[in-house]
């Protein structure tokens, strides 16, 4: 029997409204480059990763050019111009379209083109921790503050338990055919996980990093440029 394969899978077809920018978030320069691309360059390098699949828009303008200034992406980076109108239906059009390539036991790290933070480190810590896992789970970070509940006049309705809280990131790393099913079935989820969890399945918790946060904000782009200088 084949061992199952690593692969990445990116959705980048969204186009950020929340930073406000006049490109699409995952095109944003940080620290000299388009935010995709240091998500790629990190995948492209694991040589745990058999291949990296980039789902982008129909109509995207922008990755020939990505790809064109990153000869270390070619051959080890697939674009598919198979993204839907959300997250979900990108990440499933992405399935569907590299059916032929992977087995049904492969494993899926479905990762955010807007977390540049990840490193290869955590991307090992992910997949020696569920390599041998029945379900497959996710990065995911402990809450530290209190949580408050707020009414539509931004006052307290209540404060939540934040003991056993977490906060999902990516990778989310599923079996192929299990996470294939799973976004099929579901139809209003954020993430893989929580399709998973409508299956009943209880995706596992790996404790990720606060530098794999995901730049939503215009004020993210500074410390997601800090921690990518860090790294380099
Ligand atoms: O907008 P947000 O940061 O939640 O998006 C998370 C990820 O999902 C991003 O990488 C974004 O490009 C992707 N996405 C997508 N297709 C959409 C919407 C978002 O691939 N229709």
């Amino acid at each position: 029997m084949n061992p199952s394969r690593y692969f990445a899978l990116i959705p980048a077809a969204g186009i950020g409204a929340r930073l406000g920018a006049d490109v699409p978030k995952q095109y944003m320069p940080l620290a000299g480059q388009p935010m995709l691309a240091h998500v790629l360059t990190t995948f492209a390098a694991a040589s745990v990763i058999s291949h990296v699949f980039v789902v982008v828009s129909a109509d995207d303008g922008y990755i020939g050019e990505l790809m064109a200034a990153a000869p270390h992406l070619q051959g080890r980076v697939s674009v598919l111009f198979d993204g839907g109108p959300s997250r979900r239906e990108s990440v499933l059009n992405g399935l569907q379209a590299i059916r032929p390539l992977v087995g049904d036991d492969d494993w899926m790290l479905v990762h955010d083109a807007a977390r540049p933070g990840l490193t290869a480190g955590l991307i090992e810590h992910l997949i020696e921790t569920l390599q041998d896992d029945p379900v497959g789970g996710l990065l995911a970070l402990p809450v530290v503050d209190t949580l408050k509940r707020s009414d539509r006049n931004a006052r307290v309705e209540q404060t939540v338990e934040r003991t056993a809280l977490w906060a999902a990131q990516t990778p989310q790393m599923f079996r192929y055919s299990l996470l294939l099913r799973a976004l099929t079935l579901a139809e209003a989820v954020t993430d893989e996980a929580g399709a998973v969890e409508l299956l009943g399945l209880q995706p596992r918790l790996v404790e990720g990093s606060p530098r794999n946060f995901k730049v939503t904000l215009p004020h993210d782009v500074a410390l997601a440029e800090m921690f990518l200088k860090e790294k380099s």
